[in-house]
């Protein structure tokens, strides 16, 4: 199922399976216990110019007033500078360039502490023309911890939508094709017809309502 969304998802999306750089936003609902990737993506506005970009991540847990910075990273030092997030912070963006587009990060087994807002403040340089110019971006995405994961309701419609289709189309199969052979039985029991018009009377009914069956007969 996982697999089937992806597949739907990059065909939506289809520059995103490729090299071309798609913003998505990130996902919001985290899992107790689990992983999760927190999804920052800021693309060059000129994908051809080089750029050296850094990236810091800052949190402002649930209840509290400041943002910590958390996170920074600039290829190739990486560095977690908040105890909330030692052994827990993992990059997960654009790998082996300090030129990056996907600044995402994973944090492996979320508690309730990660529960709050993170910052991800990009610094970018962008050489052209024997010039730097320097850009920022900041991306806001407020997380939420939940102690199990809840499907979402597209995703459970969609599914019992699927259920039923295949239960009613089963049943209309079946009833057809008993439907279907009451009526061939009832012609053969009729031997002999009494006349030519009632044979042909029967052979076209059944022949509009069986095709097919009619033809094994
Ligand atoms: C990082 O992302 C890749 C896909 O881009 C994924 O396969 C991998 O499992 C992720 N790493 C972690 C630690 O989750
Ligand atoms: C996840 O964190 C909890 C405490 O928050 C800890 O008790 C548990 O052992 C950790 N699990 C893993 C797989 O690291
Ligand atoms: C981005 O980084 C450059 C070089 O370190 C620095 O001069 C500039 O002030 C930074 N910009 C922002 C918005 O932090
Ligand atoms: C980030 O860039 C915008 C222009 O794109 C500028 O107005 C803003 O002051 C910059 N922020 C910092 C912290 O330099």
């Amino acid at each position: 199922m996982e697999a089937w969304w992806t597949f739907l998802l990059c065909l939506m999306t289809v520059s995103s399976c490729w090299a071309g750089c798609v913003e998505v936003e990130s996902e919001t609902e985290a899992v107790l216990g689990h992983e999760f990737k927190i999804r920052c993506i800021s693309c060059k506005k000129r994908g051809e110019t080089k750029a050296v970009t850094f990236v810091e991540w800052f949190f402002k847990e649930r209840g509290l007033e400041e943002f910590d910075k958390i996170f920074i990273y600039n290829y190739p030092e990486e560095l977690v500078v908040d105890e909330r997030f030692t052994g827990r912070l993992l990059w997960n963006g654009s790998k082996h360039t300090e030129d990056l587009q996907d600044m995402s990060i994973v944090i492996s087994n979320v508690s309730y502490s990660h529960y709050g807002e993170y910052l991800c403040k990009v610094n970018r340089t962008l050489t052209f023309d024997n010039h730097d110019y320097n850009t920022n971006v900041t991306k806001r995405v407020q997380i939420t911890v939940v102690p199990k994961e809840n499907r979402d309701i597209a995703s459970i419609v969609s599914e019992i939508m699927m259920y039923v289709l295949i239960v009613v189309l089963t049943i209309w199969l079946v009833a057809e094709m008993i439907y279907c052979y009451r009526k061939i039985a009832a012609a053969g029991e009729e031997a002999v017809p009494e006349n030519a018009s009632d044979y042909l009377a029967i052979t076209s009914e059944t022949k509009d309502n069986c095709l097919g069956v009619q033809a094994q007969e």
